[in-house]
């Protein structure tokens, strides 16, 4: 499948919306490998289809959670938002013929992070927050920290995160603690 055919099946699968964030995300995510020398063509079709599953009903969701055997946490279980990670990552395979451990790994933790990311997952957890459609007030901060150490503007992002779960009172996965661990410890 061409990026091209990728595009327009995406279109036909989200939200206007939804779909401009995949762009925007695709394209942020090119400069941020451009920069970090990162591979350019998987940061494109990670950043294009980090989402591709966002459009599943509950039912369908949790159905191919249990089609795939993805072995969900328990935050995981009640949270709904972050299973389209999981399933996106699952689904590349079946729906975009896209067979790629490191777009896989990308797409899997894009809303959770995991400590000691590789590259290409770093640069999609932060593509998807700094996209030019993102406003929130502190996104600028990544945004004049990313070109210059990845890793600290990770933390500047799970620090949001963590105050925004916090702030809504949602459930906290262990994987933003462990993984905002990992790169303070890594930075110091
Ligand atoms: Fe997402
Ligand atoms: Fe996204």
């Amino acid at each position: 499948m061409t990026i091209e055919q990728m595009t327009e099946k995406l279109c036909n699968t989200l939200e206007e919306k939804r779909f401009k964030h995949s762009v925007n995300v695709m394209e942020t995510a090119v400069k941020l490998a451009e920069c970090h020398g990162a591979d350019i063509e998987k940061a494109r079709i990670a950043g294009l289809l980090h989402d591709c599953a966002k459009n599943y009903s509950k039912d369908a969701m949790y159905g191919l959670c249990a089609n795939y055997r993805i072995d969900l946490d328990d935050v995981s279980k009640k949270e709904f938002g972050l299973l389209h990670g999981f399933v996106g990552a699952h689904i590349l395979k079946d729906e975009y013929e896209i067979d790629d451990t490191e777009i896989f790994d990308a797409v899997y933790y894009h809303t959770i992070g995991k400590p000691d990311m590789p590259l290409l997952t770093k640069i999609i957890f932060i593509a998807d927050c700094i996209e030019p459609m993102r406003m929130a007030p502190w996104v600028d901060d990544i945004r004049n920290e990313v070109y210059n150490d990845i890793d600290k503007a990770l933390i500047i992002q799970l620090d949001n995160t963590i105050r925004s779960v916090l702030k809504k009172g949602t459930l906290l996965h262990t994987n933003t603690i462990d993984t905002r661990n990992y790169y303070i410890e890594k930075t110091r």
